[in-house]
């Protein structure tokens, strides 16, 4: 915004008119599940209609029927906006080490026999599904390199991916500011960040190293997985909590399909596999599940 125009030229493309309708929102509530799984119970319309009304402001839109329309048409501009509409309604909420028991158990149980693999001259992959701003990812090859400093001259992949345009690219700067360093020790923002600024505006920068380990990608779990191999063990941490149960029994199904035998699932703290209805799964620890 140019600083020497008065405020009033902008005030009125500013203010959202009207509310968002049932209507509206029954119609976007089933455009989104259409596209992301997401399940947006009439509960959620106050949320959404707050998370709709930033995107409104920056089109500078002033209703949110006139934006439903947009979304919900076939021309080029609603293909163009619906990526923006996902980025605002999903959920991004993650952090460094998030859920630490699964950490510990990365190091205890899940990544010696692996390392040992690719010492010896075979591959591990790993994936991290519905990686948000890349946290889990970064965490997980930090673990990696803590244990194996020399992994990068090992084939050791972790596949990073989100539906959300937005946070991907975050995910891929790796860029974060002091506020989200919490659970990261002074030796690890040592060893794996490069520091930027001072004070407040401090910023840590993943370092190449670790970096390098992981490939970010879009992916949205409820299309086709081009992927071809298998993994060791995919971490699916507070991302199927927003669909339907019958769509989350077919995640967990897909999981195992492109688990390797004995391979792990690290899932969400809320989140829960009913081994009967997935019997590919065995119970494993606290939130972890293993292929059988
Ligand atoms: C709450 S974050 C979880 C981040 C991380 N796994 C954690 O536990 O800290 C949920 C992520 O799932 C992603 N997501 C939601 N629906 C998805 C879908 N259908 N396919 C892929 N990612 C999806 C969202 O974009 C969001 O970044």
């Amino acid at each position: 915004m140019n600083i020497t125009s008065s405020p009033s030229e902008f005030a009125p493309t500013d203010v959202v008119e009207d509310a968002l309708s049932e209507a509206d929102f029954n119609k976007l509530a089933a455009l989104v599940q259409g596209m992301t799984g997401i399940s947006l119970p009439p509960s959620k319309k106050t949320l959404v209609q707050a998370r709709l009304a930033k995107r409104l402001r920056i089109l500078r839109m002033h209703s949110f029927s006139a934006y439903c329309k947009l979304v919900s048409g076939t021309d080029a501009a609603a293909l163009d906006e619906r990526p923006n509409l996902i980025s605002a309604i999903t959920t991004n909420v993650t952090r460094f080490y998030r859920e630490p028991h699964h950490f510990e158990d990365l190091k205890t149980r899940v990544l010696p026999p692996l390392i040992e693999r690719a010492r010896a001259g075979g591959r591990v992959r790993i994936w991290s599904a519905g990686c948000s701003t890349g946290q889990e990812p970064y965490c997980i090859a930090m673990t990696i390199l803590e244990m194996m400093p020399d992994a990068l001259r090992h084939d050791i992949k972790i596949l990073a991916t989100d539906l959300d345009h937005v946070v991907l690219s975050t995910a891929e700067k790796g860029k974060y500011g002091i506020n989200l360093m919490e659970g990261v020790t002074d030796a690890q923002k040592n060893s794996f960040f490069e520091v930027s600024g001072n004070g407040e505006d401090r910023m840590y920068t993943v370092r190449p190293e670790p970096r390098k380990l992981i490939s970010f990608k879009q992916l949205n779990l409820t299309g086709p997985w081009p992927m071809k191999g298998r993994f060791d063990f995919i971490f699916c941490r507070n991302v199927v909590i927003y669909f339907e149960h019958e769509l989350e029994i077919n995640i967990f199904d897909g999981f195992a399909e492109k688990l390797m035998p004995g391979g792990y699932l690290f899932v969400g703290h809320s989140e829960r596999i009913n081994t009967l209805e997935v019997p590919l799964f065995e119970t494993a620890g606290v939130t972890t599940y293993r292929k059988v």
